[in-house]
């Protein structure tokens, strides 16, 4: 496909917002954009420009649209599964927010459809994979700086409290909608991402004390065992009283990397020549960028322009979230959870 063919929808403009400026800011034509709130859709319409005739609350008239042939689609989580499906089966090329689904039906039925589709290409928009100090920290892993991991932690902390402050009907209190899928899927996708493998135990334990617009956990901590003997931790908060920040640690056999999403620096610890470990850290800068959407845009792009292929599938997708289901039952039961990664 050429740039000049390619025609962007967009449903759902909360997150969807930036992505159309990802998408504007790539220079790919906007075919149509969609959110069921009229107010929503004129603000983000008038910002960005897009004519009135190119706005709607119906996302099927972007089904119906036969010149869009890539969609974004950041509608609520609960709605994914119904909404890729369609759009697939409509010959849609689909980027979707994150996380896939939130139940292991849906994931199913999300990667069966992708599987009777091939001619579409699909994509998990798991944007921390582009967040600047986190593409250093995979670059420093795989270049071996640190030498072999041996335990990884992330976390996911942000307070949703003003979230549902404004509307405490927030799609995000839905039972099925647990933080830890929504948003602790991001720490879990990432430290998936820089060992390079899957988590297959994990025990977690939970509590509940900050959100009473819910009915499920607000807070998790899980242990996890990576293949090749590396341990993992994530600590998920979703009430928590601080500012949102994914403070990472990683721990290899020459070094440590220590950085978050949020600061401009990130502190690299290595190994001087004699094996003993630096007492302080090099300091290098990282750019702070949390929702590098235009780079996200860019790889869903090169994957219909260049036929590059696509990382972040819909395995990528549906394994974090297996994990994250596990991280809940655990807490639900006290047991090790082994996640099943076949799809
Ligand atoms: N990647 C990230 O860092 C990140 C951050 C926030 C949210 N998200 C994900 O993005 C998605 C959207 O979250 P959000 O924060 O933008 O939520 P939001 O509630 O702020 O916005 C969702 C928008 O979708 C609209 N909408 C709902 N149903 C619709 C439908 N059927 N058709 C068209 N529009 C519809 C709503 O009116 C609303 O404007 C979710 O999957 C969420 O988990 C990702």
């Amino acid at each position: 496909m050429k740039l000049e063919n390619m025609v962007v929808g967009v449903i759902g403009l909360g997150m969807g917002a930036l992505h159309l400026k990802g998408a504007i800011a790539y220079g790919a034509k906007i075919g149509m954009i969609c959110d069921t709130d009229p107010e929503r859709l004129k603000t983000v319409g008038e910002e960005n420009e897009i004519p009135e005739e190119k706005r709607t609350t119906d996302y099927h008239d972007i089904l119906n649209n036969k010149e869009i042939n890539a969609v974004i689609l950041a509608t609520p989580d609960q709605q994914h599964r119904e909404q890729v499906e369609a759009l697939l089966a409509a010959g849609k090329h689909v980027m979707c927010e994150k996380p896939l689904a939130l139940t292991r039906e849906d994931l199913e039925g999300i990667v069966k459809a992708v599987e009777a589709h091939p001619e579409c290409k699909f994509m998990i928009g798991q944007i921390c994979r582009f967040t600047p100090a986190f593409v250093q920290a995979k670059q420093y892993i795989d270049d071996g700086t640190i030498g072999e991991l041996y335990f990884v932690e992330s976390e996911y902390a942000h307070d949703y409290v003003r979230m549902f402050e404004k509307n405490p009907k927030n799609w995000r209190s839905d039972p099925v909608r647990n933080g830890v899928v929504g948003g602790g899927c991001h720490a879990v996708d990432l430290l998936r991402w820089l060992v390079g493998a899957d988590p297959s135990e994990i025990y977690a334990h939970g509590t509940h004390k900050m959100l009473p617009y819910v009915e499920y956990d607000d807070a998790n901590l899980a242990i996890m065992k990576f293949p090749g003997d590396i341990m993992g931790k994530v600590f998920v908060s979703t009430g928590c009283k601080r500012g949102y920040t994914m403070r990472t640690c990683i721990y290899g056999t020459k070094g440590t990397l220590i950085f978050d999403n949020k600061s401009d620096t990130m502190e690299v610890y290595v190994m001087n020549e004699e094996g003993h470990g630096a007492s302080t850290p090099k300091i290098v800068p990282v750019e702070v960028n949390n929702h590098n959407a235009a780079e996200e845009f860019r790889a869903f792009a090169d994957a219909l322009i260049n036929e590059k292929e696509i990382e972040m599938n819909v395995y990528e997708g549906a394994k974090t979230v297996e994990a994250c289901l596990a991280i809940i039952e655990s807490s639900k039961t006290g047991k090790i959870v082994y996640p099943n990664y076949q799809f």
